[in-house]
């Protein structure tokens, strides 16, 4: 297998090259989505077009045998000026692969190519899933609602990672990144002259006792056993400084672990809000962003399996176990909730001594070395899982 890596190498890398030289975001992925069912084509491997909402694809594999199992690589880019300073760097402005997706997109090209090459080792189907809208917009939602996974009996997914080093592949077994939920606060308070604020009612002071209380949500309604994080990331208010404004508005996130937290922190968080608005006169309204991410839960068996495969293809080293889970989200959160399998981390910083851009970054790149490693990996996951 590692023969047949070395050789389609150069293809997946210049892939990976072009897939970032045109990034385009959630659900845009329309060239991302013709230059992935073109390599397919190249490589005679089957495939379906047209899911989630249009641009995702789901490529098969049939070897002989009853289990599938499914591969996943997220497909969409971020509203980021790109740099980085690479020769194939983005050449649309303010899009840009700074979270690696271009790599997950080239690494399940290259697998769907190498289990191509040895489908005599295949003892069932594998469906490679091609899946838009990763970041903000559970794309993956979608996926799982189409009935995709409903054949399906286990189901991998990999992250390019930066803190983690190039040869290196990370599972954490059970709850291993959080939930997302977004919220936007409108306060209305009454206008009026700044230098008498008994004549109205300030929105901006009511905000700020909100920014405070909300923080009590997590110190002091949940078990500090049980992490969570609740930010608020924007206030919006006023137009001049002597006056005080009839409005503001607010907006953040919040992260959770379980879905019992999650449902602790949804209840409790309008509660305060409005109390806390009620009590300074104001009023306070919530809503909730309409894309939700559970939080992702690793299966622990899938887990164990995949830590087995890592350290038998790679050596007992190349194994990392995160010791935290993320408080990042990542929206194969709903292909856990549907099948079981795992999530995993693939190294992508090239050199130890230092600290590699993070995930977001108008500096990141998806290292290519990162290529040979991850496409083994999912490739021997499949070939071992159809094994049984
Ligand atoms: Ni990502």
């Amino acid at each position: 297998m590692k023969k047949t890596i070395n050789e389609i190498l150069p293809s997946i890398v210049q892939l990976r090259h072009e897939l970032h030289a045109h990034p385009e975001i959630r659900f845009e992925e329309h060239w991302t989505s013709d230059r992935i069912a073109a390599y397919l084509d190249s490589i005679g491997v089957a495939y379906t077009r047209g899911h989630a909402k249009g641009t995702g694809i789901v490529a098969t594999i049939k070897g002989s045998g009853d289990r599938t199992v499914a591969l996943r690589s997220d497909m969409d880019a971020l509203e980021i000026e790109e740099d980085t300073g690479v020769p194939y760097s983005s050449e649309i402005s303010e899009r840009m692969h700074a979270c690696g997706h271009d790599g997950h997109m080239a690494n399940l090209c290259g697998t769907a190519q190498v289990l191509n090459a040895h489908r005599d080792q295949l003892h069932g189907t594998v469906k490679f899933i091609f899946q838009p809208a990763e970041e903000q917009a559970a794309g993956g939602r979608y996926i799982v609602e189409e009935g995709i996974l409903d054949d399906v009996d286990a189901v991998f997914g990999l992250h390019c990672w930066p803190t983690l080093p190039i040869g290196q592949v990370g599972v954490k077994s059970g709850p291993a990144m959080a939930s997302a939920d977004f919220f936007h606060i409108d306060i209305e308070g009454i206008g009026c002259h700044g230098a008498d604020p008994g004549a109205g009612v300030d929105p901006i002071y009511v905000a700020s006792q909100i920014v405070t209380a909300l923080q009590s949500i997590v110190s002091r309604e949940t078990n500090p056993w049980d992490p969570a994080v609740l930010t608020v990331a924007r206030i919006q208010a006023g137009f001049a400084s002597n006056v005080i404004p009839e409005t503001a508005i607010m907006e953040g996130t919040f992260r959770a672990l379980t879905p019992d937290v999650r449902n602790r922190i949804l209840e409790a968080l309008p509660r305060v809000v409005e109390h806390t608005a009620l009590a300074h006169r104001a009023k306070a309204t919530v809503r909730f962003g309409h894309d939700p991410y559970p939080p992702l839960h690793n299966d622990p068996e899938m887990s164990t399996f995949a830590k087995e495969t890592v350290q038998e293809v790679f050596g007992a080293e190349a194994f990392y176990e995160p010791h935290a889970a993320s408080m990042a989200a990542e929206d194969f959160a709903f292909y856990l909730n549907k099948v079981p399998g795992a999530f995993l981390f693939l190294g992508n910083n090239p050199d130890a001594s230092k600290t590699y851009p993070g995930l977001h970054s108008p500096h990141f790149d998806f290292r290519d070395e990162a290529l040979p490693v991850g496409i083994e990996t999912m490739s021997q996951l499949a070939i071992r899982f159809l094994k049984g």
